[in-house]
């Protein structure tokens, strides 16, 4: 009996340690999968594909509910197979994905008790979450659930300042997030949206929603947004895994205020809207895409990269296409995305460094006249080869005389020239981007 409790306690402590503490090495642990997999897909959808004018609409026209009923009334999504998105997704080289489950609207793609709010109501009938869920995890790809905090359907939500009314709020929104959490299995990822002003933190009631997300799913990853600080020493308990900025790179690794490392994600739209837009055509390239992906790993940081599916269910054929070259550009060259970080040497000026132990990529991103110089790293690297081929890359000083000993460092050594033939290969085709993988000496 005594050895019993022994193990039960021992076992209360352990997984404690593990999960409901907030130290540094407990979120490290937790967001290990997430630091590996780098490359998410993010998925803004609801009835707000309908006006086609982004998930904003209802609040940017001033449309009343009245008004914006009938989008919910004509929600019909004939097309919607998440499994062809699943596959896309996969195809890209995403490993998770990330849901609106309900956006700013309160409109629910999922099948909740508590509202007629929701999918199963519409034309639609059924609950669209469940078999994104089914779809994604076939597919091997982790499960991200959006979450609005904000909610432009519920009377109570904007009658903040009345008590009784608040309470009700943040009572439903908890039961909600509480089902999200129930009702579809291991789900990796909360995302919640977001905080402002005084509608932050424990006006949240923060603390008691992320000790019931915890609670049901303790392996979950929160994001940044309920509104803590993840700065400090010892983070606000609700102040998420990992940070998030929005359509912007940042320019340097994020560190705490120790300066340790923080692991972070760029949310970043395809062209210029989230939620399905028809006449935004302002699409980043399959070349941008990657530039970003490589150049957040390089900071410790992953791209959860946007899609806004339409009315019927269908992901945007120009979005389809950008998903398809990235997606050929990761078959050659994941090796240097997944399981890679800030390299230990110098941000070079062709491109960008990624490390995985002893194996340092070198992403050639940029224009380059002649051979690609290494920095600082002659007797460094056992072996150098091209990701894309495995071919041999031979390391060389430079071959010009002229050259030679003057205008390079003692210390520096050539790679060749990786970049395709200019006059063939448009610079901005994604295929020009060449990686080098150089192993280094022990
Ligand atoms: C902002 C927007 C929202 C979008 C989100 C994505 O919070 O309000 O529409 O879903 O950013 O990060």
């Amino acid at each position: 009996m005594k050895y019993l409790s022994v193990i039960i306690l021992s076992f209360i402590l352990s997984s404690s340690m593990i999960f409901g503490q907030n130290t540094y090495e407990v979120r490290q642990q937790r967001t290990e999968w997430f630091r590996d997999a780098r490359f998410g897909m993010f998925i803004h959808w609801g009835i707000y594909a309908i006006p086609a004018r982004g998930e904003w609409v209802k609040n940017r026209e001033n449309i009343s509910t009245e008004d914006y009923q009938q989008y919910f009334d004509a929600f019909d999504p004939v097309d919607y197979n998440p499994k062809e998105w699943a596959k896309l997704a996969k195809k890209a080289g995403m490993k998770y994905a990330v849901i609106t489950t309900k956006h700013h609207d309160g409109f629910c793609l999922f099948d909740s008790k508590y509202t007629d709010y929701k999918a199963t109501r519409t034309p639609a009938k059924r609950d669209l979450i469940r078999e994104f869920v089914d779809a994604f995890r076939a597919e091997g790809i982790k499960i991200g659930f959006y979450y609005s905090l904000i909610d432009w359907y519920q009377p109570d939500f904007a009658n903040s300042r009345d008590e009784q009314a608040w309470n009700r709020y943040i009572d439903y929104m908890h039961k909600q997030v509480e089902e999200l959490l129930t009702n579809y299995g291991k789900i990796d990822i909360l995302w919640v949206d977001y905080s402002a002003g005084e509608l932050s933190g424990e006006k949240w009631k923060a603390t008691k929603l992320v000790e019931m997300v915890r609670r049901l799913q303790p392996h979950i990853l929160i994001d940044n947004r309920l509104g803590g600080n993840m700065f400090k020493d010892t983070p606000d308990f609700f102040a998420g895994d990992f940070g998030g900025p929005e359509q912007i790179t940042p320019p340097a690794i994020i560190r705490d205020d120790s300066g340790r490392p923080i692991p972070w994600e760029l949310c970043l739209t395809l062209n210029n809207s989230w939620g399905y837009n028809r006449t935004d055509f302002n699409y980043k390239t399959a070349h941008n895409i990657i530039y970003t992906l490589i150049n957040c790993v390089s900071k410790n940081g992953n791209l959860l990269l946007n899609v806004g599916p339409d009315a019927k269910g269908v992901i945007p054929k120009r979005s389809v296409e950008i998903l398809e070259e990235v997606g050929e550009w990761m078959q050659a060259n994941h090796e240097s995305i997944y399981g890679c970080g800030p390299a230990q040497f110098e941000k070079p000026e062709w491109g960008w460094y990624t490390q995985k132990g002893d194996e340092v990529y070198a992403h050639v991103t940029n224009f380059n006249i002649g051979q690609i110089c290494l920095r600082g790293m002659l007797g460094k690297i056992k072996s150098a080869s091209l990701v894309a081929d495995r071919s041999e890359l031979r390391l060389s000083e430079i071959s010009n005389s002229n050259t030679n000993g003057k205008y390079v460092g003692k210390d520096d050594i050539f790679l060749p020239n990786l970049q395709p033939r200019l006059t063939t290969t448009p610079p901005n085709d994604a295929s020009s981007i060449r990686v080098a993988k150089l192993i280094l000496q022990k």
